[in-house]
């Protein structure tokens, strides 16, 4: 499983593993030359499970094992400074292979953040239960866990897992017997509406699209196997812009991932409705240098962010919520 994880790695900062448009490039905010705003004033600043962040940025999972524990303090400990919200890779090596785990108290280095524990949904039909989430979900003192869906990337991966037989109703166990809420996510390929509703009618009250257009994991898992999956499949998945347009229609919290690469995709993707925005990829490099390499490129993100909304008159993230400035331009 680590060897897997490091192949991922090693992939992700050799090899373009990025493809297609998150549909961001076809909508355009309208210049305000009159903003009526002071810059320094404006606040990005929101809630998150109850705790108060400083923009509505979550550092994507990434890393859990013990051969990336550098690279996960790296992240979680920017995410303290900045008052973000930090997510831990899958978490199943702790019950798998736990001397492969991290070892080191994650809560050390981000004790007042909102921190989200992290397991494949996939997991729950190959033995795992409530019992191996809770196990997860105490080991580093989680807020919330998050359970990933990737059908396709299991496909394309040659020792992928590949029943997703009854994984809503294993989903809404969890959901019933958690003291925690359940976050869903995706990796790359989107969440429809129709997955969207299904999950809020079983209780999920927070979904992550992970959308098409950032990492692609086909492209990824098709470099392991050096087989021709990836490039069938490197245009599947529902971009990033027409999930959150999808999801939208359904009453749950949303964070737009999947390819948000400037803080004016985190403007645009909020705008268009999301509440929150995930970011994995542009920090993987940054978090294998040191903490302050992946302040600096939050900085510039939530910098972007701030210009953006000062150029729209927005004084805060309701504001921008609710602008009328975002207009499709394709
Ligand atoms: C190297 C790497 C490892 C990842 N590992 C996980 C994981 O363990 N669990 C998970 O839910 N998502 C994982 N992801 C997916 C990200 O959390 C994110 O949803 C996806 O990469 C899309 O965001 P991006 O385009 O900003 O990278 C991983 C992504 C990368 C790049």
């Amino acid at each position: 499983m680590t060897n897997r994880k490091k192949e991922h790695i090693d992939i992700c900062l050799n090899k373009n593993v990025e493809y297609g448009d998150t549909g961001f490039e076809y909508y355009r905010f309208t210049h305000n030359a009159l903003p009526e705003v002071n810059m320094q004033e404006i606040d990005t600043s929101v809630d998150f499970l109850g705790k108060n962040i400083n923009a509505p940025i979550i550092i994507s999972a990434v890393t859990y094992d013990r051969e990336h524990q550098e690279l996960t303090t790296n992240l979680a400990k920017a995410a303290e400074k900045l008052k973000l919200v930090m997510s831990l890779g899958s978490q199943r090596i702790l019950i798998e292979q736990p001397q492969m785990a991290m070892d080191e108290d994650i809560r050390k280095h981000c004790p007042t953040i909102p921190l989200l524990a992290n397991l494949g949904a996939i997991q729950l039909n190959y033995g795992f239960s409530a019992n191996e989430c809770n196990k997860i979900i105490q080991n580093v003192k989680a807020d919330a866990l998050v359970l990933h869906l990737n059908p396709l990337q299991e496909a394309i991966q040659p020792e992928g897992q590949t029943n997703f037989k009854y994984l809503l109703s294993k989903i809404k166990k969890i959901v019933d017997n958690l003291d925690c809420p359940v976050i869903v996510k995706e990796v790359g390929s989107g969440i429809s509406k129709d997955v969207a509703f299904k999950l809020k009618q079983i209780g999920v009250s927070i979904i992550d699209v992970a959308g098409h257009g950032g990492t692609n994991w086909a492209l990824i898992e098709g470099h392991r196997a050096n087989n021709r999956l990836g490039e069938t499949f490197r245009e599947w998945g529902i971009p990033t812009v027409e999930a959150i347009s999808q999801c939208n229609d359904v009453d749950l919290q949303l964070i737009a991932g999947g390819g948000i690469r400037s803080g004016l995709d985190i403007a645009k993707a909020i705008a268009l409705g999301a509440d929150y925005v995930s970011i994995a990829l542009p920090l993987l490099r940054p978090a294998t240098i040191s903490e302050g390499e992946v302040i600096k490129i939050l900085q510039q993100f939530i910098h972007e962010l701030k210009i953006t909304m000062f150029c729209i008159g927005a004084k805060n993230i309701k504001e921008l919520q609710n602008t009328k400035a975002l207009v499709k331009v394709k």
